[in-house]
């Protein structure tokens, strides 16, 4: 069985971000996940300007030279794990844009979040479920949640508690399964 692709992406962009480096370390976790690749995908790096798409995303034509290079970007993929900041109890606009520019390359596939801030990101990550869901990405339980006061030093190098790092095995579990099993959903709604 070929193994599950999956992207880490990098939900924030600004300087001096912590993302970049949570995202790095969740990379590093998946190491030893035979059945799955994983690859980073910033969007720092990306680049993508604020949504200039002429019609909704969810009608699959894309005018703009970098949405059709963001959709052959995201659309190899099986899976995605959503690095995710909290900025004033929501996610990134970075991060939001990223998912509102696509539709289909987002549809029936899986998702898993791991968060940061203040409050470990839970309400981001409550904002980006409900996202999830409207561009059909089905999204796991389990979730990585870090503290910027206790799994950070200093609020800026990540230094995770045991229970944040042994978390992952699950969360990896949980994306794999759904990542594979919408492969086979996919294929029929293909071949229909
Ligand atoms: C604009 C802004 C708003 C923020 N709002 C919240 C918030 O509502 N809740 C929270 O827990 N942390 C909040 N924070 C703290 C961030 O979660 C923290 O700075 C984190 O490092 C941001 O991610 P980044 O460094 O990858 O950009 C906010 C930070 C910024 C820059």
């Amino acid at each position: 069985m070929t193994a599950v692709k999956t992207a880490i992406i990098v939900g924030s962009t600004r300087p001096s971000r912590l993302g970049r480096g949570v995202a790095e370390w969740v990379l590093g976790l998946t190491t030893d996940r035979p059945g799955a690749s994983y690859d980073l995908v910033d969007l720092a790096e990306v680049g993508l300007p604020l949504l200039d798409e002429p019609l909704p995303s969810l009608l699959g034509q894309y005018a703009n030279p970098h949405t059709i290079e963001w959709a052959r970007t995201v659309a190899p993929y099986d899976g995605f794990v959503f690095v995710t900041p909290e900025y004033n109890h929501s996610t990134s606009p970075a991060l939001l844009n990223a998912l509102d520019y696509i539709y289909a390359e987002w549809n029936n596939k899986a998702a898993a979040f791991v968060s940061y801030g203040s409050s470990e990101g839970v309400r981001a990550v409550e904002h980006l479920r409900s996202v999830a869901t409207e561009v059909q990405l089905a999204h796991v339980r389990e979730q990585i949640k870090l503290s910027l006061y206790t799994d950070f030093v200093g609020y800026v190098t990540l230094a995770p508690a045991e229970e944040k790092v042994q978390s992952a095995p699950l969360l990896f579990d949980q994306l794999e399964s759904w990542a594979r099993a919408l492969r086979g959903v996919r294929e029929e709604l293909a071949g229909q």
